[in-house]
């Protein structure tokens, strides 16, 4: 990678060369010239969406009415098999969008637990993302369960060896990230699937920070759960539901805490005790949130028609290409690179850290490059394979090393705002 040349000539080169190149005409974008590099945080709007979206509320909506449900009804299982099929690895009946990422977790967590009254221990990391951490931590003092958290590099990822050790058979679940939400780092799925199994446990995989962004082969794995988000590499827009999976044969042994009617067998004979569907339906809770729904499909078509393979090729291309400049540039300013530098173990985004990182990230925005700040000291720079181009990333580091050199940020408050 140090052969790379430096220059912008190159990153043109390389945008010449690109095969996803045209998709970048795909997205919404305003006049401002936006260097987006925060697509692993909130995705781009696609051009799709919003006039599929236009045309469900005039049409489906508006003048449909309530008939639409006829059609709507089916969405959130077939927009999971769309997913399944093109960006997860996974058969038909076995993904569901449905809920937030956050819902998701407590109803399979839950779902798993009472399954195996004999186990009573649930393992997560230190950092995994803090909804997971609380969400289980949660469970635990609710059920009078363990939670056993172990240790993680924040710049490494997980260590397997620390993972075997606390297994053992009284754990219930373990409830893992696939790419760490800070710095990137891409667990072993099959591997560590494999471990836990072993073990009797059930393994759960938040797919949050890797859906759409490398190919996740759930069914090859022999993964037992998955939740993930869609707003970030799906691009379904803020707030956009989630989705789940369990493997086949697991479903019918799973019953989720929330009784809603969406998961009940002859939902519209209303009757009066709780009977759940058998299949991935029974993993639905109330009234399916459908403009949401429509994004994800538009979303997830997108990147079915780039090619989920492609994109993880051009998101190493555009990862490594971000570090070795990193390298060259910022180094001498304090930065370091606090992800994994092995391109086999590491996602679709990098994170630097620097001492100032909070400040620089805000100069960053204020000269036109969005990417974000994690704590501890870290900027997170996500430069999303469907629409960022080679460009796009060199422009960014050569203003960031502008503003290291300058030191510009250190006008700048020092008071963190609420978002980051
Ligand atoms: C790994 C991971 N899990 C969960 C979430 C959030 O869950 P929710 O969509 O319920 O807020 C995020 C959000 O960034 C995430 O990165």
């Amino acid at each position: 990678v140090s052969a790379l040349p430096t220059n912008r000539t190159y990153a043109e080169q390389l945008d010449a060369g690109d095969p996803l190149a045209r998709f970048r005409n795909r997205f919404v974008r305003g006049d401002e010239p936006l260097i987006y590099l925060d697509g692993n945080s909130l995705g781009r709007l696609p051009a799709a969406t919003q006039a599929r979206i236009a045309e469900l509320i005039a049409g489906e909506w508006g003048r449909g009415l309530v008939r639409s449900w006829e059609r709507w009804v089916g969405l959130p299982s077939e927009v999971g098999d769309l997913i399944g099929e093109h960006l997860i690895g996974a058969a038909p009946g076995q993904v569901l969008v449905c809920d937030s990422t956050t819902v998701n977790l407590f109803k399979l967590i839950s779902g798993a637990l009472d399954a195996q009254p004999g186990r009573r221990v649930l393992i997560t990391d230190d950092d995994n993302f803090p909804t997971d951490r609380y969400v289980l931590q949660g469970i635990a003092a609710q059920r009078d369960c363990e939670l056993r958290t172990i240790h993680t590099d924040q710049d490494e990822g997980l260590d397997e060896e620390t993972l075997a050790a606390a297994l053992g058979p009284d754990v219930a679940v373990v409830s893992l990230s696939q790419v760490a939400y800070r710095s990137g780092a891409l667990a072993d799925m099959a591997r560590i699937t494999g471990l836990v199994k072993q073990s009797g446990a059930l393994v759960l995989w938040d797919l949050c920070h890797s859906a759409g962004a490398v190919p996740v082969r759930l069914d090859d794995c022999g993964a037992d759960m998955a939740i993930g988000c869609t707003y970030k590499y799906l691009n379904a827009g803020p707030g956009a539901p989630a989705f789940l999976y369990v493997r086949a044969d697991l479903q019918e042994s799973l019953r989720q805490p929330i009784w809603g009617w969406f998961g009940q067998r002859d939902q519209f004979e209303m009757g009066q005790a709780y009977d759940p569907v058998p299949g991935i339906e029974r993993f639905a809770t109330g009234t399916p949130q459908i403009i949401g729904t429509v994004a994800v499909a538009e979303g997830t078509k997108l990147l079915a028609e780039a090619g989920i393979d492609r994109l993880r090729d051009k998101g190493i291309a555009l990862t490594s290409y971000l570090i070795h400049l990193g390298d060259e540039w910022l180094e001498p300013f304090g930065f370091r690179l606090a992800s994994p530098r092995a391109d086999a173990r590491r996602g679709s985004h990098v994170t630097l850290f620097h001492q100032d990182a909070w400040r620089i990230s805000r100069a960053l925005i204020a000269a036109g490059v969005i990417g974000d700040y994690r704590t501890p000291d870290r900027l997170r720079l996500g430069p999303v394979p469907i629409s960022t181009r080679f460009c796009d990333v060199w422009d960014a580091l050569d203003r960031l090393r502008q503003i290291a050199a300058d030191k510009s940020y250190e006008a700048l408050p020092t008071e963190i705002s609420r978002v980051t």
